[in-house]
């Protein structure tokens, strides 16, 4: 086996920062927040922890609307305080991997500033400006990913610029090599600080067509951006050059790792970031993102994924992130609801990749239901208020009373009505709890080498029940999750059980292979001996 390295080995943890710990009362949590937290993630048994955006922003999306690529926020605090951060979290042998939005900037970014400042500004074409079509109409059909067209017209200087998310959010031009340098210099600007690499934004959107040609419209008749097929403003083949540039930047450092977000379901599309181990680390799979709560289903996209894999990659495990409901809303259920989280962590924790937890998730967090006239992000404002992912976002629930723990101010998002029975404080010291489940599941996940680097295999099981193999050289464990409402009984061949875990507390683990009752939607993870 190839040289390991931190990034396939272990799990990383994503903190909206905005959300985790507000350490100043202002209702938004802060890096200074999250210092104080470090001991919950080393007590969870994390490796890395994915910050989205940190740096200065007018917050029209929250972060993703850049203006310095090169500072904190001061909302989160200071550059000296995010050094702070990474020592005492690397002390705790947590890595930081900050996000980098390559696509677009804010509209207050000083080199939109410049760029916007006239025709003959020497940054014109760091961002696309196009004159529009002589009937007055916008350059192109291209469209808002949050809705309306992608052109915004510029009074000023008599052209417009594209944006393919919010206007105040202009698309860099990466056809230009001085956007491409300046670009590489922020990721080495953080390189040199320290950080671990990098999850990157929107890397499908960063190639266009060079000579931004209409998209095709869309057989669905939909309007808008869901109405069109995205040929010219996405997953362009020039991408392929951008992801190399990209990584020979990371192979300037050691051991430092790239995962970006690829917004396209399809495995091939997906893994075609991967350049054959010369573009990203890691392209994140959604595909768990849409999946119903089935057995099927997640045996399917988990094969799919490996099979669209260039040989040599690694894959990665996704349930929640900020833009998506969280799972334990999505698989929720009035009976099953707290069962399928257990089951959906022991597989996130024990299927073939990096997984990617998201804050609050190690709870049980859900979803929470935001006022109408208390909605922010920009999606739901947008969109529609039922689209919009303010819900997926609201603080960290740390303990019960009011603020939870997380501020002793008004928060800038509700927080979850669940909030005193669902906290850290309460799950922390019951080994019942889905918060100890994570722990347990972690802390084996790190000390048995099948399932942190071993290869996979699927194993026949009755239906509704996804069963497979990991296997590391001497290190072999069988995986089994009951999906279905019901019982099942699993036979996965005749080994003796050495450890492992089950989901539903308390209840032994079976002695042999050959015959595992697994209680409606529960799972069982069964270290055996290689060689039986
Ligand atoms: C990505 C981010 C999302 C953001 C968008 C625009 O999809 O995950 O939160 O709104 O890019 O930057």
């Amino acid at each position: 086996m190839s040289e390991r390295l931190w990034w396939q080995d272990g799990v990383v943890y994503q903190i909206y920062p905005r959300s985790f710990m507000d350490s100043n009362s202002d209702g938004v949590g802060d890096l200074e927040g999250i210092r104080q937290r470090l001991d919950h993630l080393a007590w969870l048994g994390i490796d890395a922890v994915w910050l989205s955006p940190i740096s200065p922003s007018p917050m029209a999306d929250f972060g993703y609307d850049v203006a310095d690529y090169c500072d904190v926020e001061p909302l989160f605090g200071d550059l000296a305080g995010f050094d702070r951060l990474q020592d005492e979290a690397r002390q705790r042998g947590i890595r930081l991997i900050l996000d980098w939005v390559p696509n677009h900037t804010s509209d207050q970014h000083a080199w939109f500033q410049e760029s916007r400042s006239g025709r003959s500004s020497p940054k014109r074409d760091w961002y696309v400006w196009r004159n529009p079509k002589p009937d007055g109409s916008p350059p192109n059909n291209w469209q808002s990913v949050f809705g309306g067209g992608a052109w915004e017209w510029d009074e000023a200087s008599g052209q417009s610029y594209l944006h393919s998310f919010l206007k105040e959010q202009p698309d860099l031009d990466w056809r230009n090599p001085e956007v491409v340098e300046a670009m590489h210099d922020v990721l080495r600007f953080w390189l040199d600080r320290g950080v671990g690499g990098f999850r990157i934004d929107v890397i499908h959107k960063i190639a266009k067509d060079p000579e931004l040609r209409d998209n095709p419209l869309h057989e669905s008749g939909h309007p808008g951006y869901l109405g069109q097929r995205h040929v010219h403003d996405e997953n362009h083949p020039d991408t392929q050059e951008y992801l190399r540039g990209i990584r020979r930047v990371l192979n300037e450092y050691d051991a430092r790792m790239t995962v970006g977000e690829v917004f396209i379901v399809d495995p091939k599309v997906a893994a075609s970031y991967y350049v054959n181990g010369e573009g990203l680390h890691l392209a994140f799979n959604f595909a768990f993102l849409r999946a119903p709560w089935s057995a099927d289903t997640f045996r399917e996209e988990t094969e799919a994924f490996e099979a669209a894999l260039p040989g040599g990659c690694w894959p990665d495990l996704v349930l929640s992130n900020h833009d998506v409901p969280r799972h334990a809303s999505r698989y929720d259920d009035p009976v099953l609801g707290e069962a399928r989280a257990r089951v959906a962590a022991t597989m996130l924790l024990t299927l073939r990749g990096t997984p990617f937890l998201y804050y609050g998730e190690e709870i049980g967090m859900r979803n929470v239901a935001i006022p109408d006239d208390q909605i922010l992000d920009p999606v739901g404002i947008h969109i529609h208020p039922a689209v919009g992912r303010d819900g997926e976002r609201t603080p960290m629930q740390w303990s019960g009373g009011n603020g939870a723990g997380f501020s002793d101010e008004t928060p800038w998002l509700p927080i979850g009505p669940d909030s005193d029975e669902r906290n850290v404080e309460a799950q922390r010291d019951d080994p019942a709890s889905l918060l100890c489940l994570y722990r347990d599941l972690l802390a084996l996940r790190r000390t048995t080498p099948a399932l942190h680097r071993g290869d996979y295999r699927s194993l026949d099981a009755p239906e509704d029940v996804f069963a497979f193999e990991r296997r590391a050289d001497a290190s072999r464990v069988l995986v089994a999750l009951n999906f279905s409402g019901g019982e099942r009984r699993v036979k996965l061949g005749a080994s003796t059980v050495r450890g492992g875990l089950r989901t539903v507390h308390g209840t032994p683990l079976p002695e042999r292979t050959d015959e595992i009752h697994l209680a409606p939607s529960e799972a069982a993870v069964l270290v055996v001996d290689a060689l039986d």
